[in-house]
């Protein structure tokens, strides 16, 4: 199976998680990793090369921090542009199907946020519902995203282990 991890974090140098996500599954094999940022310092995204791209994996991997409750706004025009009408979804727009769709984010709010009542007061399944949403409409397979709660208080050791729980969720052909 080839996965393709798009990393957006508009500023990995400065990032805790997202940068040792990306530098731990890069080392293994039959993986892409593309760091969205770095490929378009204008943004301006070349969707032919992502359709082929996506065309010639299995399982496609968002992976970013959660900002506003959603992808930062790279990955936003990513799925505007590049999961297009007649391609991804509508009549003829079947070229995803079959594939796999698996979110990989992490959060500044720690897990007692994401619960009814609390700071965020709703789960994180919840405010993921229209990523959800998206993949039944191009008709990829939903796998349980995989998240990491509250950073910032996460110890150097705690970030390495994440790093290798996230490149074996990621890469676990059986989900
Ligand atoms: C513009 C912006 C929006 C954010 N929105 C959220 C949010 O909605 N919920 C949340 O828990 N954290 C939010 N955060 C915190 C980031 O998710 C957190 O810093 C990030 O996941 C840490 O990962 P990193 O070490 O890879 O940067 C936001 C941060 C920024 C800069």
């Amino acid at each position: 199976m080839k996965t393709l991890v798009l990393v957006a974090h508009p500023n990995l140098e400065q990032s805790v998680m997202n940068n040792a996500w990306a530098a731990e599954i890069e080392k293994h094999e039959n993986v892409t990793v593309r760091r969205l940022y770095d490929v378009y310092p204008n943004e301006q995204i070349d969707v032919e090369e992502e359709q082929a791209l996506l065309l010639a994996h299995d399982r496609i991997v968002f992976q970013f921090p959660f900002y506003w409750y959603s992808t930062p706004s790279l990955l936003k025009k990513w799925q505007d542009e590049v999961l297009s009408f007649g391609w991804a979804y509508g009549p003829g727009g079947d070229k995803l199907h079959g594939k796999q769709f698996l979110l990989a984010l992490s959060t500044g709010g720690p897990e007692i946020s994401y619960v009814a009542g609390g700071y965020n007061h709703y789960t994180i399944s919840e405010l993921l519902r229209p990523l959800q949403a998206t993949s039944n409409l191009i008709g990829t397979k939903y796998i349980t995203p995989f998240t990491v709660h509250g950073v910032r208080f996460l110890s150097e050791e705690q970030v390495k282990e994440s790093a290798e729980s996230y490149a074996q969720y990621v890469l676990n052909e059986d989900l």
